[in-house]
């Protein structure tokens, strides 16, 4: 069946930039992007494109081909499931706080709200295509929300996993690796399938289109993010033996990734990965491999987040120790808030955690990123707070602390310390001799990712911890 309307359920991170795309690609297809948050609807469809709640390099340019063209933003879900042939879950799924599978398990609230919307509006056959990333066996699920709350029209369930990652997403998404559809392999199953691989090869060589079985789709997306998230937290495990012993991690890092069977990608030290992925689906996987008694394998996987976890308190600490054990009162400046450069998006961010455990000890931040909001910095850190059930007064008291800055040279006048977080390449650019200057002596930079040059700092007389080196 020729697709001719589109109906993406969630206008977040997922959807919005790979609706875009697709819309961009075919322009005989309708696509309408549909979101329950009315007010990142209208970011989307502002006029000034630096508006768009996503920041995504590359973004606006395709927004701007498509938008009014074949690509609409629209709060009318119910019209738009109507409408398409073809519908995208795109919907968040966060792993669950509560009940059965707490803090491991995805909670599936949102898509299960999503197929029971589509089942009780629908009046013709519709593909269901799962975007977000799901426990395995979530098709069946949705499967069974839609049969039983309509019988009157025929459901293809698919999977199609994304794999873009956020800051390259355009790239990822023009010129994919491999694009994942799992399906049924049924007679209409394979005419779903074909349907959604028709719109992909419109920009994406067919060899690089795969198809499977709808588990086979689901459970490769939980792998391949866990073995990418392994590959950083063996590296960050093994920072830390660099520093005891003299070793360098840029240096070991090279080595071992110019060997071809290792590969270089993925295997730069830092303060720990953050985002909305790795450590949600990991904890998917640590629980799927529970439910069918495989504690060994569980084991395995849950040390990846556990290593993660200990880079994250480890690199507050050192930061602590450095300035004699005592950050009361002393001001640090922390750059980058973001899980990663060029995104807007902090969830989980290791600049959430390390920032609460400087916090705890009576520090004075000053925060600036160059892409995340005052209110998202302030937001992220109070619902740390309140998970880990601190009084209102204890949050009250720890919030005037923090100093939000949108000007970076407030981050370091007469602070002790700077923390780089993210790796934006802005901070390369900065004026360290000024910046030295200003702040109080002796002056430390805290390097958590390892991107500024340490013999110019040295040189001009800052003490510069890195991570991995002495
Ligand atoms: C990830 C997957 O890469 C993507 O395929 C999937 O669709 C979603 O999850 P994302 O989380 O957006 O994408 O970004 P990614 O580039 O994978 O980075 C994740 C975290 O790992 C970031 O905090 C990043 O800074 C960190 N990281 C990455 C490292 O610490 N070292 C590295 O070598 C690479
Ligand atoms: P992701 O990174 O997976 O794209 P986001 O949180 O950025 O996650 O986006 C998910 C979007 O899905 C949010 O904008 C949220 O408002 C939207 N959403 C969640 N549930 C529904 C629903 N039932 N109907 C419409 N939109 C929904």
């Amino acid at each position: 069946m020729k697709i001719k309307n589109i109906c993406c359920i969630g206008a977040g991170y997922v959807g919005g930039p790979t609706m875009s795309i697709i819309a961009q690609k075919n322009p005989k297809i309708k696509v309408h992007v549909v979101d329950m948050n009315s007010n990142k609807i209208a970011a989307w469809n502002s006029e000034n494109l630096k508006n768009l709640p996503v920041y995504e390099p590359g973004l606006s340019k395709v927004v701007k081909e498509a938008r009014g063209r074949n690509l609409f933003f629209s709060t009318n879900i119910e019209k738009h499931i109507q409408d398409a042939d073809m519908i995208f879950i795109s919907v968040n799924t966060p792993t669950k706080t509560s009940g059965e599978g707490k803090g491991y398990a995805a909670d599936l609230k949102f898509v299960e709200a999503c197929a029971k919307q589509i089942a009780e509006v629908s009046k013709s056959n519709k593909i269901i295509v799962e975007k977000s990333t799901v426990p395995v066996r979530t098709s069946e699920k949705i499967k069974e929300i839609l049969l039983s709350n309509n019988s009157d029209v025929n459901f293809q369930i698919l999977s199609n996993p994304e794999f873009l990652a956020e800051g390259t997403a355009m790239r990822d998404l023009e010129i994919p690796d491999r694009v994942l559809i799992g399906g049924d392999n049924t007679i209409e199953g394979k005419k779903a399938i074909n349907s959604l691989f028709e719109i992909y090869a419109s920009w994406v060589p067919k060899e690089n289109i795969l198809t499977t079985n709808l588990w086979s789709s689901e459970l490769s997306k939980l792998t391949a993010n866990a073995f990418l998230a392994q590959r950083i937290s063996s590296i960050n495990s093994l920072s830390e033996l660099c520093e005891e012993t003299g070793a360098n991690i840029e240096e070991v890092s090279k080595a071992i990734g110019m060997d071809s069977r290792i590969g270089n990608s993925f295997l730069k030290t830092s303060v720990g990965f953050g985002g909305s992925c790795f450590q949600k689906d990991i904890l998917n996987l640590v629980y799927l491999c529970r439910y069918y008694g495989l504690d060994q394998v569980a084991e395995f996987w849950h040390q990846v987040i556990k290593i993660n976890n200990y880079q994250k308190k480890r690199f507050a600490y050192k930061t602590i120790q450095e300035l004699n054990g005592n950050v009361k009162n002393k001001k640090i400046g922390i750059l980058g808030w973001a899980f990663k450069k060029d995104t807007n998006d902090s969830r989980e961010s290791a600049s959430i955690y390390i920032s609460n455990d400087l916090l705890n000890e009576g520090a004075n931040l000053f925060i600036y990123d160059p892409r995340v909001s005052k209110e998202r910095i302030i937001e992220d850190l109070k619902s740390l707070f309140i998970i880990n059930g601190e009084s209102d007064n204890e949050i009250s008291k720890k919030l005037n602390s923090v100093k939000i800055v949108s000007d970076y040279n407030l981050c370091f006048e007469n602070a002790s310390g700077v923390s780089i977080l993210t790796e934006w390449d802005e901070f390369k650019t900065y004026d360290w001799q000024r910046i030295y200057n200003n702040m109080q002596q002796p002056a430390f930079v805290f390097d958590g990712r390892n991107i500024l040059d340490r013999n110019h700092l040295e040189a001009i007389g800052f003490i510069y911890k890195g991570i991995g080196n002495h």
